[in-house]
């Protein structure tokens, strides 16, 4: 039996494989709290109902050591999980010593150190699992509306958003990059197949250490045909909507565990508002920030725009200077561009960068020249332009950077099961 299925099971004697999650006892009664991988299951066994053998080895079961137990299942409301079991049996498969995370506080660089294992704890185990239903929700919402999945390659001669985070690879002689993002790739999948997307990791040798930085993420990028900036928002709003929802409705528990308070993330509903960078600086300089028109946003900017809304919050129309060469140049005010980012609310800023691409030939072309990018090896992403080009718009949502807002987590960190990070890649 898995523990999260003992609903099923009440009355019958039942084994769970698993390990001891911790233990304690008494003379005359002895507790077990064991893990299966799908739950939790206290298991409880009195020394009067069992041999003087079974009583003696539970009560020295260390944490961690891998079990078979078997007993009686009963509904009781007291228990975590609302079921625990009346131990008949218990075998012991092997019996760790000193496992290294104990009940007590440890620090995060030992946590981090010991990530294999760190993972086996119930606020591990809740956050994983919360991470799972988001990749789910965010599948089951472009399959179940028209978006058609496209893998995007991850070794590329292209160049997406700029050359400064680049990890470059020896191509049987050739540098070719680890992806960025798989867009341009979109791009070119869009106009075959209308509306697409990629899901999968991107890699950014980002040489800084902040609470939103990866050196491998993983993100999900639709990509539509004849769609603009603003439609791309659509979207949007109602993809992170369904997103939040379906966690809402399925992973309770898991929230619970993590002590998430439910009541910011009931608020999430389309709309969401929109806000120029123009009004964003304002925003910005009337809550004191220094910033000047013109300067991009950090993590501070977007934390103090963030908490100003509810909702996530678009911000749109960047400046050119510090954006991507493919976004288009807005016809009202060529010093921007049709491009949007999400800011997540309760301070978590940018989880979603997304736009209109820039589907002009010669404007393009420029902008591979203004960048410094080899011409040649954007001939591809360029004929998109000759042949049929069409408005099209896109976007990429960061796995990691939702489930740390959903999950209120402090940092990154804790929302892949091995995070990738500057200086760490161990384990
Ligand atoms: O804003 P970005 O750089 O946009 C793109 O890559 C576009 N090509 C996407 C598109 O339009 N198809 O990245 C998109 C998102 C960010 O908003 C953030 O959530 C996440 O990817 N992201 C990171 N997450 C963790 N660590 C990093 N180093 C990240 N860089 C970006
Ligand atoms: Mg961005």
């Amino acid at each position: 039996m898995y523990i999260d299925k003992a609903a099923d099971y009440v009355g019958q004697v039942q084994t769970i494989n698993g390990w001891v999650y911790n233990s304690r006892s008494s003379g005359k009664v002895a507790f077990v709290l064991v893990r299966d991988g799908s739950g939790i299951m206290q298991c409880v066994v009195a020394k009067s109902d069992v041999e003087e053998s079974t009583f003696e080895a539970v009560r020295h079961l260390t944490q961690e050591s891998s079990i078979s137990i078997t007993g009686v299942i009963h509904a009781e409301d007291r228990a975590p999980g609302g079921h625990e079991m009346h131990v008949e049996k218990v075998e012991v498969h092997q019996a760790a010593v000193d496992y290294p995370i104990t009940p007590k506080e440890h620090g995060v660089d030992f946590l981090m150190s010991n990530r294999h294992l760190w993972l086996r704890s119930k606020r591990q185990w809740a956050i994983m699992r919360i991470r799972a239903t988001i990749v789910k929700s965010i599948r089951d919402y472009l399959d179940d509306n028209g978006f058609l999945l496209m893998d995007a390659p991850i070794l590329s001669a292209n160049v997406c958003e700029g050359s400064s985070t680049l990890f470059s690879t020896d191509y049987f002689g050739v540098p070719a990059y680890l992806s960025q993002s798989g867009q341009l790739y979109n791009e070119a999948t869009a106009m075959a197949f209308g509306k697409v997307y990629c899901f999968g990791p991107a890699f950014r040798a980002e040489k800084s250490k902040t609470r939103r930085h990866l050196t491998e993420f993983w993100m999900v990028e639709p990509e539509m045909a004849y769609c603009d900036w603003s439609q791309n928002c659509d979207v949007q709003e109602q993809f992170v909507t369904y997103i939040v929802q379906q966690v809402l409705e399925k992973r309770r528990e898991e929230l619970a565990i993590i002590e998430r308070e439910i009541a910011p993330l009931e608020k999430i509903a389309t709309p969401f508002p929109r806000i120029s960078y123009d009004e964003a600086v304002k925003l910005l300089q009337k809550v004191g920030s220094p910033i000047q028109w013109g300067d991009d946003f950090g993590g501070d900017e977007e934390t103090l725009i963030s908490n100003q809304f509810e909702r996530p919050v678009f911000v749109h129309s960047y400046p050119k200077s510090f954006k991507a060469f493919y976004m288009k140049t807005n016809p009202a005010n060529p010093q921007t561009v049709l491009c949007a980012d999400l800011l997540a609310p309760e301070g978590y800023g940018e989880i979603i960068g997304g736009g209109q691409r820039e589907d002009d030939y010669e404007l393009l072309l420029e902008r591979v020249h203004a960048e410094g990018l080899a011409e040649a090896d954007y001939q591809w992403y360029l004929d998109l332009r000759k042949y049929g080009s069409v408005p099209h718009s896109g976007f990429g949502l960061g796995v990691e950077r939702t489930v740390a807002w959903i999950c209120k987590l402090p940092h990154v960190r804790e929302t892949v099961p091995f995070p990738r990070l500057l200086e760490k890649i161990y384990p």
